[in-house]
C-alpha cells in the first residue's frame, strides 16, 4: 500500500498543545469535560476495536450485515467503470472491504484512499485488505478535509466517501451539519457519500451497548485519564472514578461521564495546576447521537445532498445513507 503523509512536522506538537489546552479548559469548566476525540491513542484505538467486536455493541455487527446484504446494489446505483472510494478514518477494513468487493465483483476498477491522522491505523488497515489487480490502495495520512482537498487535486474520478460506524453521531447537531456542508464543498457534483447513522431504539439496547458486560467501554473511558497521566504528567487514579453511560432522550444521545468517587485533587504537571473534584462530581466525555429516519432525510436536504437510497437492517437499528452531491449550474 502506498502511503502519502500530509502531516507537517510541527503539526504533531500543535496537536499536543491543543490537547493540553482542551484539558486545561475542560477541567476548569463547570461541569468538567474532556472531549472524546482524545480517546484514540494506541491503547484507546485497540480498546475501541475490541468494543466494536463485542456482542453488546450492536452498531458494528449491524452495519456489517447491512453491507453483506447490499454490497452488490451500491455499484449498480453508482454505475461507474472506475471509482475512487475514500474512507474517512481507517477502520479495520472489514466493512470497507465488503463495499470495495461489491465494486470489484462488477468489474469496476477501484482506487481506495483511506484518510486518517494515524499512520499506524493505516498500516493495520492495509494488512486486512486483499490484493486484486483492479484495486489500488493509497493511504493518506492527514486530517479529513486536507486529505479530501489533496484527492480532489490528484484525481478526476467519481468519488464515493465512506463515513461509517456512526462516527457522525459523536458530533453535536450543529457540528454534524457543518461537517456535511464541508464534505459537500470538498466534493464535485454527482459524487457520492455513504454515511452510517445509528437509529433511536429501545433504551435497554442502547444502554447495554455502552455498558458492555466485559467492562471494555469503562476501560475505554478510563484510558483517557491514563493518557493524560502519561502525556502530561497527571496523577489520576482510575480506581477513584466510575464510568456512567446512559441514554438521554431529550438530547437524543448516549452520554458518558466519569464520576469522581471521592473528594480529590488531581495535579497535572505539564499544566502546573491542581484540579479539585468534589465527591460524585461528574466529568463529561462523550455524546453518541441517535437519529430517526426523518432526521437523516432532513440532514441530506439541508446540506446539499440527494438521497439515493437508505439501507437498513431487519431490526431497524441502523441506516447507511447513500447520498449524491447536488450542485447547481448557472
Ligand atoms: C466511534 N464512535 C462512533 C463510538 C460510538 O458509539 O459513539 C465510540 C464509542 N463510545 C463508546 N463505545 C463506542
Amino acid at each position: 500500500m502506498k502511503i502519502t503523509n500530509l502531516i507537517e512536522k510541527n503539526q504533531f506538537s500543535l496537536h499536543q498543545e491543543e490537547f493540553a489546552l482542551d484539558v486545561l479548559t475542560g477541567l476548569s469548566s463547570h461541569p468538567k469535560s474532556i472531549s472524546a476525540k482524545y480517546f484514540y491513542d494506541d491503547i484507546g484505538s485497540e480498546l475501541f476495536q475490541k468494543i466494536s467486536q463485542h456482542q453488546d455493541y450492536y452498531p458494528t455487527q449491524t452495519e456489517f450485515a447491512i453491507f453483506q446484504k447490499n454490497c452488490a446494489i451500491i455499484p449498480d446505483i453508482i454505475n461507474e467503470s472506475e471509482i475512487d472510494i475514500i474512507e474517512l478514518g481507517a477502520g479495520d477494513g472489514h466493512k470497507s472491504k465488503l463495499i470495495i468487493d461489491g465494486f470489484l465483483d462488477k468489474g469496476c476498477k477501484v482506487n481506495f484512499y483511506p484518510i486518517d491522522i494515524s499512520e499506524k491505523a493505516m498500516q493495520l488497515l492495509g494488512e486486512n485488505l486483499t490484493v486484486n489487480e483492479n484495486l489500488n490502495i493509497h493511504g493518506v495520512v492527514a486530517d479529513y478535509f486536507t486529505g479530501l482537498a489533496h484527492l480532489k487535486k490528484i484525481s478526476n474520478n467519481k468519488k464515493l466517501v465512506l463515513f461509517l460506524g456512526s462516527n457522525i453521531g459523536n458530533f453535536n447537531k450543529a457540528q454534524s451539519r457543518d461537517f456535511l456542508k464541508k464534505l459537500w464543498f470538498s466534493l464535485n457534483t454527482s459524487d457520492h457519500v455513504l454515511i452510517g447513522y445509528d437509529l433511536k431504539k429501545d433504551t435497554h439496547v442502547l444502554n447495554k451497548a455502552y455498558n458492555d458486560t466485559d467492562g471494555l467501554t469503562e476501560a475505554f473511558n478510563l484510558n483517557l485519564l491514563n493518557r493524560i497521566n502519561k502525556e502530561f504528567g497527571g496523577n489520576f487514579d482510575t480506581s477513584k472514578f466510575q464510568h456512567y453511560g446512559f441514554y438521554n432522550p431529550t438530547l437524543e444521545a448516549m452520554e458518558s461521564y466519569l464520576i469522581s468517587l471521592e473528594d480529590q485533587h488531581i495535579y497535572i504537571s505539564a499544566l502546573e495546576k491542581n484540579f479539585h473534584f468534589e465527591k460524585f462530581e461528574p466529568m463529561h466525555l462523550e455524546c453518541s447521537h441517535k437519529f430517526s429516519p426523518s432526521d437523516i432525510a432532513y440532514l441530506a436536504s439541508h446540506t446539499g445532498f440527494f438521497v439515493e437510497q437508505h439501507f437498513s437492517d431487519d431490526k431497524n437499528y441502523f441506516i447507511d445513507a447513500l447520498w449524491q452531491v447536488q450542485k447547481e449550474s448557472p
